[in-house]
């Protein structure tokens, strides 16, 4: 059975359930938005009206548990001759196990064919009998795409959330600005998407309306997916700087930036006027995401322009403040503190441990060799693990390989097996972990090739536990996802490209 990520217990058992024009679903009315998804594959597939009731007998039963159960997402599946239930304590168990029901019908589901269909197949639509036990190794499962290096459309973002619920991921960290481009209206400031959002003299670029968003939000939501912001501060901001001057050091003029890389120009810290502007900007970024947790970036953020702004070293003075680490610390904890008006959680990349992280801030770990990993938890911060060694999956394939994602153990740092419970005082604050893809070589129709099989590998490790983890057993379960991801319009790269 092709089911992936590996459930944590799964028994097999004689006989399958079989569809028919009549099949129906019973959902109480917290499990409608699970039961639509699930009737909205079996339409596509059999073109059988397959309503929901709220009781009464039906082929799919979604059940409330209240007993005992392994945590919010957990949840059962049992399938008999005569129907499926599907049991969960809250509704985001709810979801994983239609979403396991999805992975065990026919790729059909997912709706139109990828190729031209030469004869039409009669098809009978049966699931394998079986009893299912399943939750997560971890609550933060999330993927990273990057609309700031190339515009990626709404469809393209709306397939890439809907993948990521099909293996029981439940984050999209959506990176929204760069240097290269400002990709989220704003109301206050229009420039930032009349100027922000293009680039170069053909003007390439693109950006969301509050409407778009709106909808992947939606989209994201009726998938059990938390969409999260990624508004980089203070550095990556040229794009924001290019549409107003007066928020850099030095007063420009800026370009929204055409080449990758790492640019010196950044908000200026000095200038209450930056922190006016992020604030607006933020109000209007919490008003449009729902979730509980917005990113700030903060990563590679040069201290050239400090160094040389009278206005900055005038802050590092009166706040007393060591040096321009500290500057950074003291820019990104007063959006923190501002957020946290809002009923907000920060995340920043682990830079931010640098100059001593404020408090309240999760840390996402990146630089697999910095132990930020342990800094941060000792320190008794919440940390996201996504190591560029293992989970950044814009690396080539020849030698980040599916093998070696698949590799990557979330309690492993640098190279020792340092993050065990034994040795964390509090494991509970690694929270997940997340796959990256950052965009400079990914323009949207790449983003399946790139992705894929190895994102797999990451939802499978986020998600399953160790005992019994086998590379040929999941090799095989996860190349048998490629026809499922071509009709997402997801279609996967080569497994690797060079190399044995
Ligand atoms: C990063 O890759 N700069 C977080
Ligand atoms: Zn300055």
């Amino acid at each position: 059975m092709n089911l992936l990520p590996r459930p944590n217990r799964l028994e097999p058992a004689a006989g399958t359930l079989t569809l028919t024009p009549d099949t129906a679903i019973a959902a109480p009315p917290e499990a409608r938005a699970p039961a639509e998804l699930l009737a909205g594959w079996l339409r596509t597939a059999t073109g059988w009206p397959v309503p929901i009731r709220a009781a009464g007998p039906a082929a799919f039963a979604f059940v409330a548990h209240d007993g005992p159960g392994k945590g919010p997402e957990s949840y059962l599946v049992d399938i008999t001759p005569t129907g499926a239930t599907m049991t969960a304590p809250q509704p985001a168990g709810w979801f994983h196990a239609a979403q396991t029901i999805r992975q065990l019908l026919s790729p059909m589901v997912e709706g139109v064919s990828p190729v031209p269909t030469m004869e039409w197949h009669p098809m009978t639509w049966t699931l394998p009998c079986l009893a299912l036990k399943d939750h997560p190794r971890f609550g933060w499962r999330g993927f990273l795409i990057d609309s700031g290096r190339h515009f990626l459309p709404v469809e393209t973002v709306k397939r890439v959330v809907d993948a990521l619920a099909l293996y029981k991921m439940n984050r999209l960290h959506w990176h929204l600005t760069e240097d290269q481009g400002w990709r989220l209206a704003i109301a206050k400031y229009p420039k930032l998407t009349e100027v922000g959002a293009w680039r170069g003299p053909t003007r390439y670029g693109g950006f969301y309306t509050r409407e778009d968003i709106q909808s992947v939000v939606a989209y994201a939501t009726a998938r059990n997916v938390e969409v999260v912001p990624e508004i980089e501060l203070p550095g990556h901001a040229q794009a924001a700087l290019a549409a107003y001057p007066h928020l850099g050091c030095t007063g420009g003029p800026y370009e929204v930036a055409t080449k990758w890389g790492i640019f010196e120009d950044v908000y200026c810290a000095g200038n209450d006027q930056v922190f006016e502007f992020l604030e607006a900007v933020l109000t209007e970024v919490c008003d449009l995401f729902p979730g509980r947790a917005i990113h700030l970036g903060a990563d590679e953020c040069p201290k050239v322009r400090w160094k040389a702004c009278p206005k900055c070293q005038a802050r590092i003075k009166k706040e007393g403040l060591k040096d321009e680490h500290a500057l950074q610390t003291w820019f990104v904890h007063r959006i923190i503190r501002f957020l946290e008006t809002k009923g907000k959680r920060s995340i920043c990349w682990d830079e931010i441990l640098e100059g001593g992280p404020p408090p309240g801030v999760i840390v996402q770990a990146w630089r697999a060799n910095e132990k930020a990993v342990s800094k941060a938890v000792a320190a008794g911060h919440e940390v996201i693990h996504s190591p560029y060694s293992h989970v950044y999956l814009n690396e080539t394939q020849a030698w980040c390989t599916l093998e070696h994602v698949w590799g990557w153990d979330p309690l492993v740092e640098g190279d020792k097996k340092d993050l065990t419970p034994a040795v964390l005082p509090r494991p509970e604050l690694l929270i997940g972990g997340e796959g990256c893809l950052w965009g400079e070589w990914c323009p949207p129709n790449r983003i399946g090739w790139q992705a894929f099989p190895r994102l797999l590998a990451v939802a499978e490790r986020l998600w399953s536990k160790d005992e019994g983890r086998d590379w040929t057993e999941f090799h095989a379960r996860a190349l048998a996802q490629a026809d499922r991801l071509s009709y997402l319009g997801l279609t996967p790269g080569p497994e690797q490209i060079s190399g044995s």
